[in-house]
């Protein structure tokens, strides 16, 4: 059963911001929330809703940028904690921080030389990334306000947020119809929907930016996280992060996660591809045909036995090691956030496809759908 309920400051009309305090999620009933989060400079109102299952997981979804801002998992002794890093208020977000929770689009990923073409023409985009484009452009929809209406499915409670891209908007063909419904099943799992629809061919590519630390967002890093990634290539860079266009085997190289390996195992061996992206900054190419949800990687948290998969139809995963935070963003209750103090997996298409034919192409035209899904499942061992 689902219901929604304003916090009192809310209902109030109260227009001070809220801070990430959750009530602990009662057991046995699952439930939406909604509270006010703040304001934007503008005065637009920006909400907060927390999804909760029956088994006592929390997922705090915010409509700037959809982020989810904080996810709670069990632990081996059935313990509930955040593993993802975000800010501790609104403010914080509105600050330069790294997309963190965020919905990313409309391209997830780097576009080569900030352009691409299409249909014969020319499209220019910012670059916001050397002479590239990251993540969408100067203004993604990490930074945008989506429409939110939450409800419940067979699965479990969910969040639909909408947001429309206007034709021209950072650069991009089209008017694009953005739908992402986050579900929290009740198997403690979030799954993320992504549709999309367009009135001009345009390219597409959305994904989602949370930064897990299954022992918890400043909670050192996670070099001790044990990986598996189910790819047997990835998608080489070069000095922009922008893929060359092979696709090379891991086999013998410090990219090759098919076997459950720590994170900071090879993370320093002196590797051409790790020096580029200081870390882990990748695309694994998974092994699978396009369509079907499938097990792209597991990861495993030694000491609380945290456990996440990442399931989904996309061809491919970022693995991202948090190689650029420094410790200077200070995070949810003050804590700083260490360099490698978090991991992305970010399933997408390969970046900077639209300017390399050979890969999968991130084309979307009127009247077709675009729509992929991804589940990130946790548990504990
Ligand atoms: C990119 C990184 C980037 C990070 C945050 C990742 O998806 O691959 O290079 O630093 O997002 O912006």
């Amino acid at each position: 059963m689902s219901y929604i309920r304003w916090t009192t400051g809310a209902l109030l009309g109260v227009v001070t911001f809220a801070c990430l305090a959750q009530a602990p999620a009662k057991k046995g009933k699952s439930d939406v929330k909604k509270q006010a989060f703040g304001n934007l400079p503008d005065g637009a109102p920006i909400e907060l809703y927390t999804l909760s299952n029956a088994q006592g997981m929390q997922a705090g979804i915010m409509t700037y940028g959809g982020a989810v801002v904080s996810l709670t998992v069990p632990d081996r002794g059935g313990k509930y904690a955040d593993v993802v890093l975000g800010m501790q208020d609104l403010a914080g977000y509105l600050t330069p921080v790294p997309y963190f929770g965020a919905i990313i689009g409309r391209y997830g990923n780097r576009i080569g030389k900030a352009q691409f073409t299409l249909d014969g023409k020319v499209f220019h985009l910012p670059a916001n990334d050397a002479a590239n484009t990251l993540h969408g452009g100067l203004k993604g929809f990490d930074k945008h306000v989506w429409k939110a209406t939450a409800g419940s499915s067979a699965e479990g409670e969910t969040l639909e947020l909408t947001y429309t891209s206007q034709d021209g908007e950072e650069g991009f063909p089209g008017n694009l119809s953005a739908k992402v419904v986050y579900t929290l099943t009740a198997k403690n799992e979030l799954k993320i929907d992504y549709t999309a629809t367009t009135d001009k061919n345009t390219v597409v590519n959305l994904t989602n930016h949370s930064y897990f630390n299954l022992a918890g967002p400043g909670e050192g890093d996670i070099l001790q996280h044990q990986v598996m990634i189910a790819a047997d290539r990835f998608t080489p860079v070069d000095a922009g992060l922008i893929p060359t266009g092979e696709l090379r085997p891991v086999k013998g190289t410090p990219f090759d996660f098919t076997k459950s390996t720590a994170i900071g195992a090879r993370i320093g061996q002196d590797d051409e591809q790790l020096k580029l992206g200081k870390g882990y900054d990748h695309n694994w190419v998974l092994n699978k045909g396009s369509g079907g949800l499938t097990k792209a990687a597991e990861v495993h948290e030694p000491q609380t036995g945290r456990v996440m998969q990442v399931w989904t139809t996309e061809p491919a995963l970022q693995f991202y090691t948090g190689n650029f935070l420094d410790g200077t963003l200070k995070g949810k209750g003050g804590k700083p956030y260490p360099r490698r103090g978090a991991f992305c997996m970010e399933t997408q298409h390969y970046p900077d496809s639209p300017n390399k034919p050979a890969f999968p192409s991130t084309e979307l035209k009127p009247g077709a759908t675009y729509h992929t899904t991804t589940v990130y499942r946790f548990s504990a061992k």
